[in-house]
């Protein structure tokens, strides 16, 4: 996150929970948050434990595979959620959404299980991806930026080996944006496979 992106851009946070990541772009001085999710109950705990802080923080009620926004998002940030869509239909939806709601130049980051992670996540059945799978879902509309693996320690004690890709939205076409130029607000990295601390703003 923190190498595509600062406090300036808007960033929509898929699947929020009661992520981190709010917290922390919040503390470091966003002030343009969509966090969505499909849960009311899960947004409504994300509100309720930001409390005043919840002031930069738009709760967006919504299946992402039907999610829009009114105005273009520099930054599409979903981890643990993209994996639980297991049909390609549904994948293609997904990616549709991100297309549509990304503005040229701007950047998605999605961490899903990697191909030694589990099965299941919340008891329910996931899709599992390599670097290169899960980027060449998103290839019509975003370029691969940088690939990496980490593993998330669950608060229970587990670890989970999670795969992240950071791509870039192409210039081709540029839907939400009115033809703006893409703001170079994002430097240039290698492709490549990192390992990373579990940091939510480096995820
Ligand atoms: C495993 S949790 C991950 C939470 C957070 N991203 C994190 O990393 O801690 C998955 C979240 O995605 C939400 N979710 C699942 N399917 C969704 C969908 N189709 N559209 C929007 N949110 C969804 C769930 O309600 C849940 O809050």
């Amino acid at each position: 996150m923190r190498r595509v992106s600062a406090p300036p851009d808007r960033v929509a946070v898929i699947g929020a929970g009661a992520s981190a990541l709010i917290f922390d772009l919040v503390d470091h001085g966003y002030q343009s948050i969509d966090a969505v999710d499909i849960s009311a109950a899960a947004l409504g705990q994300l509100r309720t434990l930001l409390g005043e802080r919840a002031g930069v923080v738009r709760f967006v009620h919504s299946d992402v595979r039907t999610v829009e926004f009114d105005a273009p998002v520099d930054v599409w940030h979903d981890r643990a959620t993209f994996h639980f869509l297991t049909d390609p239909a549904d994948q293609m939806a997904y990616a549709a959404r991100a297309a549509a709601a990304v503005r040229a130049g701007g950047h998605l980051v999605i961490a899903v299980f990697s191909l030694t992670g589990p099965e299941q996540c919340s008891g329910l059945p996931v899709v599992r991806y390599s670097a290169d799978e899960l980027a060449a879902v998103f290839d019509a509309d975003f370029t691969l930026v940088e690939a990496s693996e980490y593993d998330h320690v669950t608060p229970w004690g587990d670890a989970q080996s999670f795969v992240q890709v950071v791509l870039r939205r192409s210039a081709t076409t540029t839907p939400n944006n009115g033809g703006l130029e893409p703001m170079a607000l994002a430097e240039d990295h290698e492709q490549g496979t990192r390992k990373h601390h579990d940091d939510p703003l480096t995820r």
